[in-house]
């Protein structure tokens, strides 16, 4: 089965490798798709925002032979018909969380019924870490060890300095 892996990911957190790992086990590949979300601005571009999935991944020493990173600039569920996807992945936190994946959810199986969304539960240590409490920590200086691989860090710091 074929899976994808959509999101923002500006940038990739150590909670999106988290599924990554999690999710290429299940799968026979797993695609991570960057997406641009037009209600949010973004801090990297989304060639930025790819390469430093690779790198991180690279970093992390992930088994990336079942993984593949691109962009996708469609509807998610038009790119999922495109690269003959069955599944999409979603990591799911806190509930706050479930309105706005639900609707997603929801809305992507009505357009396309063949595809299902299936939810991963973050793992109790990232299940508050997100991109945005990410670039804030980063843009006063705060100690981002924790949340994001070095490389993410340093590609922060530059970005805010
Ligand atoms: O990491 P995010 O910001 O929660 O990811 C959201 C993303 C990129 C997956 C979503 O905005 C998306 O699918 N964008 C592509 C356009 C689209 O299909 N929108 C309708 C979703 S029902």
């Amino acid at each position: 089965m074929r899976a994808i892996y959509p999101g923002s990911f500006d940038p990739i957190t150590n909670g999106h490798i988290d599924i990554i790992i999690r999710a290429s086990k299940l799968f026979d590949e797993l695609r991570i798709a960057v997406g641009g979300n037009i209600l949010k601005n973004s801090v990297f571009s989304i060639d930025e925002r790819v390469e430093l999935i690779e790198a991180s991944l690279r970093s992390q020493d992930v088994d990336i032979s079942k993984i593949i990173v691109e962009k996708f600039d469609s509807l998610l569920i038009d790119y999922a018909k495109k690269v003959n996807a069955d599944v999409i992945i979603r990591g799911l936190r806190a509930v706050s969380d479930y309105e706005y994946e639900l609707q997603m959810a929801l809305a992507n199986k009505e357009m396309n019924e063949n595809i299902e969304t299936i939810f991963l539960v973050s793992s109790g240590k990232y299940s508050y870490l997100s991109s945005s409490l990410v670039k804030e920590i980063a843009y006063f200086e705060g100690d981002l060890d924790n949340f994001v691989p070095d490389v993410v860090k340093k590609n922060l710091r530059n970005k805010f300095q």
